[in-house]
């Protein structure tokens, strides 16, 4: 496997990227007009793209243009929310997804719906409405009404977010949320059928976190969500592909063969994996900026080299594109012990592409060319 050459090539990428950044034009431009990461990643059969929360690009023409360079793929970042879309029972808000949805149209961009079941970003009336038994009819509801709305337009949806707990007291690993205290397991099989009802041709995903890293816990995450995509495809329920979230962290033990191995066994499954929240803290590292960036870049190095050896993986977004807005600014996640802010993501706070920017682009090229999948702008 060609994850046993990251250390040169992890190597090679920090000098590729320090010559972008001395000079620019070299390997971002082609005559005049800048190369993004979408039109690199669509040469190896790949979809790149990122995170977008519509105020961050609202009075930031640069920024939107930014995206509209480097990104295939949208992933509202809040707006196909339940929080989002939902301010009270009965009643739905789509106008922050109907402007994503018309920023990709515009620019020949795919959108990938996140997110229809989490335990997060709930309005308060969907806890009242599961207590008093509505949670299957909220649900289905919801599921039917929000995709079907954008049935043929949105392609892909994350339909379950961060599914697995293995250390939180249930055999089968679930995460004890209250939509699975409400409903049990089949709040899960009720959310990809309702989906696949209401877009029979959208792909389903289901999409965790901590699934990247060496430590005991991560293996018995791995194991859980292993465990449940196998049982949810043996009960027959349309799950697509899996989504690694990968919100990275320089000084987390990262093993290659392990991680390799595991998207391997997805893959042996039948379902296509996507990397989907891609971001690097640098909490663990001291040092200059340059000294950082290089750390980020090369993190990501190992890990994008490891995933995209294998052709089941068809996506790779970020969780935002630029240093200006990551999430990670307003996360106790992000802080790091000197104060200053997080750089996790591939372009700077001024929009200049970082060493990450490299290394993702560098992954991109040298990633096995695979079949582009359907659901891909082209
Ligand atoms: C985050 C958003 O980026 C924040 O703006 C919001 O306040 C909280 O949610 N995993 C996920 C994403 O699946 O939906 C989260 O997004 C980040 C962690």
């Amino acid at each position: 496997m060609r994850a046993q050459r990251i250390g040169r090539r992890a190597v090679l990428s920090g000098l590729g990227a320090g010559l972008v950044l001395a000079s620019p034009g070299n390997g971002t431009t082609a005559g005049s007009k800048p190369i993004g990461l979408r039109a690199i990643a669509a040469s190896r059969g790949l979809a790149y793209g990122a995170a977008l929360g519509l105020r961050s690009v609202d009075e930031d023409q640069a920024l939107a243009d930014a995206y509209t360079r480097e990104c295939a793929v949208l992933v509202p970042e809040g707006d196909a929310k339940w929080a989002g879309l939902r301010p009270a029972a009965g009643v739905f808000r789509f106008d922050g997804l109907d402007r994503l949805l018309g920023i990709a149209d515009r620019h020949g961009q795919s959108v990938r719906g996140h997110t229809l079941l989490w335990h997060e970003a709930l309005p308060a009336w969907v806890p009242e409405a599961l207590r008093a038994g509505q949670g299957y009819d909220i649900l289905s509801d919801h599921i039917f009404t929000v995709v079907g709305r954008y049935r043929g337009r949105i392609p892909v949806w994350d339909v379950v977010n961060e599914a697995v707990a293995p250390d939180e007291g249930r055999e089968d690993g679930l995460r004890p949320t209250p939509w699975l205290r409400a409903l049990g397991p089949r709040c899960l099989d009720l959310a990809f059928k309702a989906a696949r009802a209401a877009d029979p041709g959208a792909v389903l995903m289901l999409n965790d976190h901590d699934l990247e890293y060496a430590s005991p816990l991560q293996d018995r995450r791995r194991r859980a969500v292993l465990r449940l995509l196998e049982t949810l495809l043996a009960r027959g329920v349309p799950v697509d592909g899996l989504g690694l979230q990968s919100h990275l962290r320089i000084g987390r033990p990262f093993d290659p063969r392990i991680l390799h191995r595991f998207i391997g066994e997805v893959g042996g499954l039948g379902l296509m994996v996507m990397i989907t929240e891609l971001d690097v803290g640098d909490a663990a590292v001291t040092g200059d900026i340059p000294t950082r960036d290089q750390a980020v870049a090369d993190h990501a190095s190992a890990f994008l080299d490891t995933v995209l050896d294998h052709a089941c993986v068809k996506a790779v977004t970020c969780w935002g594109l630029s240093d200006r807005q990551s999430w990670l600014h307003h996360h106790p996640a992000g802080w790091r012990p000197d104060g200053q802010p997080m750089r996790p993501l591939p372009l700077d706070v001024e929009l200049r592409p970082k060493p990450l920017w490299q290394a993702l682009g560098d992954a991109f090229r040298n990633a096995p060319k695979r079949s582009s999948a359907a659901w891909m702008p082209g």
